[in-house]
């Protein structure tokens, strides 16, 4: 079949739905799907996914994708290859010998491990550990939730001492069970997903004893084999449903699939996604860069030659802060209709508000700062709050550009942007005030699953290298101006910083 004939799938399970898109060579979607599963809160900051249902997830959404796909004409044979793209640290753990989940899914936002982190601080070589891993220790990373597990859920510690606990990030759940689960046994992860869980040199890009050793998990457990994120075998093929047989050939973590999707393949560049929560990665090329100033390193994507590493800025509430407004005060039905209710004052009325229902992620790893709303008054109205929730990502998005050039030595020039928030022309043009430079938003902002379906691609030859994408959704995007003077958002970004200094130390 000619390459312009073949179809690309892409699965993004991400942290509050799962889609399924279906991509022409043009990088244009042509079916999807996506579905929203349960969140789980059993305690206050305790956030869990059952496993088996983020995999029916996304059966459902292959399943209704391709049965549009096939009413528009297509044959779902030639859907040619499958990437996957996925929340990030998300904990999973399974019997090795029945593939049978023990126990929840931690997601990446719960912070319960907070005692293990605070514990394992004080441990020797704890300091050492962020520049083999680029990690710094907290509650965000695969390890310490699998450490909680451990020492609380008794079905995985029997596991753990039978010699028969899994233990996996999303990718590699998703690509377990995809093949058919124990029986098949295809057990991988790629280089941006191992990369988030502690155990991995970013270096050499393998399990380092000397992390594992800290953890103590050194030869206890099943560590899926880390394999690159765009490969024609090492992922397995789909072992039922709609695309049986279609093999899996690409898979990356969902922020650096953003990156990709962006097509940020030079050193310099950089794109922001306002997910769930929202995540700037930085392009630095072929060698890792070590943090000084709160930001993590990470692998950008491993095409199979020479891995090329980001700088990572993270912020843990961006579209959650949206959504809380909508489920927890009922501020709106739709959270497309944040943009309008904010649009509905004039500005945010002197409410900050500093979203840290996670803790704060970079550059401040704090801990024990919690969700705090300034500034109230008879004055305040939702409308004001809701500016508050929008600016509380793009405030923290200024902090981490910041950060960024003190570690990078060099200042960006142009912020790509996607993710569900990106679609408020108001958030985006209060961004490009706040960092002072333009804020790029391409028309097609489906970057996260589009670059997945590269990884896919690029492995099985739909496109054989970048020059063949650099024309994919270059048409028609829209850029933001900054509209205040440097003063006017220094003057802004300093009533956030206060505000984060009084978000510390609640107990309550
Ligand atoms: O590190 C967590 C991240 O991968 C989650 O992304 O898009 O679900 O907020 P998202």
């Amino acid at each position: 079949m000619h390459p312009a004939e073949r179809f690309v799938g892409s699965i993004d399970q991400g942290t509050t739905s799962t889609r399924f898109l279906i991509f022409n060579r043009d990088g244009e979607p042509v079916a999807s799907n996506q579905v929203e599963f349960r969140q789980i809160y059993p305690h206050p900051g305790w956030h869990e996914h059952d496993p088996l249902e983020l995999v029916t997830s996304v059966e459902t959404c292959i399943e209704t994708a391709v049965r549009d796909f096939e009413a528009q004409g297509h044959a779902r044979t030639s859907i040619a290859c499958v990437g996957i793209t996925n929340q990030r640290e998300t904990t999973v753990v399974w019997d090795h010998e029945t593939g049978e989940p023990l126990h929840n899914a931690i997601v990446w936002t719960d912070t319960r491990s907070q005692t293990i982190v605070t514990e394992l601080k004080q441990r020797p070589g704890a300091a050492a550990l962020q520049s083999l891993c680029g990690l710094p220790l907290s509650t965000y990373s695969s390890a310490t939730k699998l450490l909680w597990m451990l020492a609380h859920v008794p079905k995985v510690k029997a596991a753990f001492d039978r010699g028969t606990l899994a233990f996996g990030t999303v990718d590699a759940w998703l690509v377990y069970r995809l093949n058919g689960g124990a029986a098949a046994n295809v057990f991988v992860s790629d280089s941006t997903n191992a990369s988030r869980t502690m155990f991995v040199n970013l270096e050499s890009l393998a399990y380092d004893d000397t992390l594992l050793d800290f953890f103590g998990i050194k030869g206890k457990v099943h560590l899926p084999r880390i394999v690159p994120s765009s490969d024609p075998r090492a992922y397995g093929t789909i072992a039922s449903g709609a695309l049986a047989e279609i093999p899996i050939t690409g898979c990356l973590g969902d922020q650096s699939s953003a990156l990709v999707g962006q097509k940020g393949f030079s050193p310099g560049m950089a794109k922001n996604t306002y997910g769930t929560g929202c995540f700037l990665l930085y392009n630095v090329g072929e060698k890792p860069v070590i943090s000084k100033h709160g930001l993590l390193a990470t692998v950008a994507y491993d095409f199979g030659g020479k891995p090329v590493y980001a700088l990572e800025g993270n912020i843990a509430v961006a579209g959650s802060g949206v959504k809380f407004l909508q489920n927890n005060l009922d501020f709106f039905q739709d959270s497309t209709e944040v943009n309008d209710l904010a649009l509905s004052v004039e500005d945010n009325g002197g409410c900050i508000f500093v979203t840290a229902f996670s803790g704060l992620f970079a550059p401040y790893w704090i801990d024990d700062a919690k969700g705090t709303l300034f500034g109230i008054t008879q004055y305040t109205q939702k409308g004001h709050i809701a500016r508050a929730t929008l600016e509380a990502a793009c405030f923290q998005t200024k902090a981490i550009l910041d950060a960024m050039e003190k570690d990078s030595g060099k200042a960006l020039s142009e912020l790509a942007v996607d993710g569900g928030m990106s679609n408020s022309d108001l958030a985006m043009q209060t961004q490009a005030d706040l960092i002072s430079i333009p804020v790029y938003r391409p028309q097609m902002r489906e970057t996260t699953a589009l670059g997945a379906a590269i990884a896919a691609g690029l492995a099985v030859g739909i496109w054989r290298n970048f020059a063949e994408l650099r024309d994919i959704n270059r048409a028609g995007g829209a850029v933001f101006e900054p509209q205040a003077t440097r003063e006017e958002s220094a003057a802004k970004f300093g009533e956030w910083e206060k505000a984060v200094r009084m978000s510390r130390g609640w107990v309550g």
